[in-house]
């Protein structure tokens, strides 16, 4: 049935007449993302990629797949944000947080996601002796962490594997034309895969930079792409029934009564790298020019120990998002024991999942009690088609959003300033001035 989102619980804090203020604006904002005149148009590749994906790399990437998961042990991921979040992001949710354990196949490690030598070493020592093959994602081909990892992890395959053997295990997912990673790829013949110029990275799950290590992991790639041309065919209707609008035009309705903080928790620990990516998503596309709803997230019952008190009771800042997985993967018979030694028989003879909704439905009733608007995103389960429905969901909400926000929803300026103060720190050519400025700062 796909994704579905309802406001029932926000009845309290948003009446019928703000959605019907709002509309107009809802109307505007989807003008500018159809006729492509909005800010960051030249970033819409996404908003037809369901559909208009490349059809002859997305073969290639099924017989990659094939090729990593008959011949390696471990496939080593490197990329960071955009390159990064949405693999792992699916890969959890379809299989589980324990798929490496319990698949007894190919392991998909992650890395080139920080510059922590403690976690590279860990790698590395999860590759030594073993068949490895590495999956090197970077649009721009230059971001630090993904390039110092890839010239460590790479000189590691050599070193196992031979020069000759080596190169026919390097898998690069990068620019279709330019950049250090496409040159370096070409140079040496990897399989290369492209990042479309007109996908941000963390619009570019669909396309080969989630797509090669999601194939990898044993998942539906044709039912995920399936599951986002549905979505892409029932959101992009300009319509007041349209739910990722009505979201959309809630958080917008809440942001301007003083909710900065959108708290989205899910009652399914598999969903903790889709909070990851959702934070991405939002943060980055909306947090700008000093505006925005922060993203944050919680899996429950987990962080409702320790979450729990400040969102029941803290500063009435946030506004909450549950997604509801209406089917967990799995399931489990709860038995009643006739000793009842730990008085737990009152939530026997039924399924675990049926405590976990009730669990969930006391929460939403307990915190929405306490003064926090909830709205809900309604998920069948966590299966390759309904986590391409949501990830369109996701996309079509948070371009119509940050339009309604006033910003452009598809730029980053922001997180260019970390990046060169660690250049100038770390001496690298043409940040002289800079260093001694930040060093003076420093000292
Ligand atoms: O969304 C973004 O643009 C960023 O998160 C990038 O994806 C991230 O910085 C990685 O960039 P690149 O793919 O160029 O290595």
């Amino acid at each position: 049935m796909g994704v579905r989102y309802s406001a029932k619980y926000l009845k309290k804090f948003i009446q019928d007449e703000e959605y019907k203020n709002i509309y107009s604006q809802v109307k505007t904002a989807h003008e500018l993302l159809e006729s492509k005149t909005g800010p960051g148009s030249d970033f819409l590749g996404w908003t037809t990629l369901p559909r208009d994906y490349d059809k002859e790399e997305f073969a290639r990437i099924k017989e990659a797949a094939a090729k990593i998961r008959q011949d390696s042990d471990v496939l080593l991921v490197a990329g960071i944000g955009g390159s990064y979040l949405g693999a792992r992001a699916v890969i959890e949710a379809c299989k589980g947080l324990m798929h490496n354990e319990l698949d007894g196949g190919l392991k998909i490690l992650f890395c080139g996601n920080s510059i922590s030598p403690s976690y590279l070493q860990d790698i590395m020592d999860q590759c030594r002796g073993k068949r490895f093959s590495i999956n090197v994602i970077s649009k721009s081909g230059t971001t630090t962490e993904t390039a110092l990892a890839f010239r460590v992890l790479r000189q590691l395959l050599i070193e196992e594997m031979g020069e000759e053997e080596a190169s026919k295990r390097i898998y690069a997912t990068t620019d279709r034309a330019k950049g250090t990673l496409k040159e370096l790829a070409d140079a040496e013949g990897w399989p290369t895969f492209v990042v479309p110029d007109d996908v941000g990275g963390r619009y570019s799950v669909l396309t080969a930079v989630g797509l090669l290590p999601i194939a990898c992991a044993g998942c539906d790639i044709d039912a995920l792409m399936q599951g986002a041309a549905d979505a892409m065919e029932q959101f992009s209707v300009l319509s007041p029934e349209n739910d990722a609008y009505k979201y959309a035009a809630a958080r917008n309705i809440l942001y301007r009564k003083g909710k900065a903080v959108e708290l989205t928790a899910c009652f399914e620990p598999a969903f903790a790298m889709m909070n990851e990516w959702y934070k991405q998503l939002f943060g980055e596309s909306e947090g700008k020019d000093q505006r925005g709803l922060m993203p944050t997230s919680c899996v429950f019952s987990t962080d409702l120990h320790s979450m729990g008190q400040f969102i029941q009771d803290g500063g009435r800042v946030l506004f909450e998002t549950m997604v509801d997985v209406k089917k967990p993967a799995r399931d489990l018979f709860i038995k009643s024991l006739p000793s009842n030694f730990d008085g737990l028989n009152f939530l026997a003879e039924q399924n675990m999942s049926v405590v976990n909704r009730k669990a969930m439905e006391g929460t939403i009733l307990a915190h929405n009690d306490g003064g926090v608007p909830v709205g809900i995103i309604e998920v069948d389960s966590l299966d390759e088609y309904n986590i391409g429905n949501l990830i369109y969901f996701y996309w079509r909400t948070c371009a119509i959003s940050g339009y309604l926000l006033g910003i452009n929803p598809f730029d980053q300026p922001g997180v260019e300033s970390y990046k060169k103060n660690m250049f100038a720190l770390m001496g690298k050519p043409g940040y002289e001035d800079r260093k001694a400025e930040l060093e003076a700062k420093l000292n």
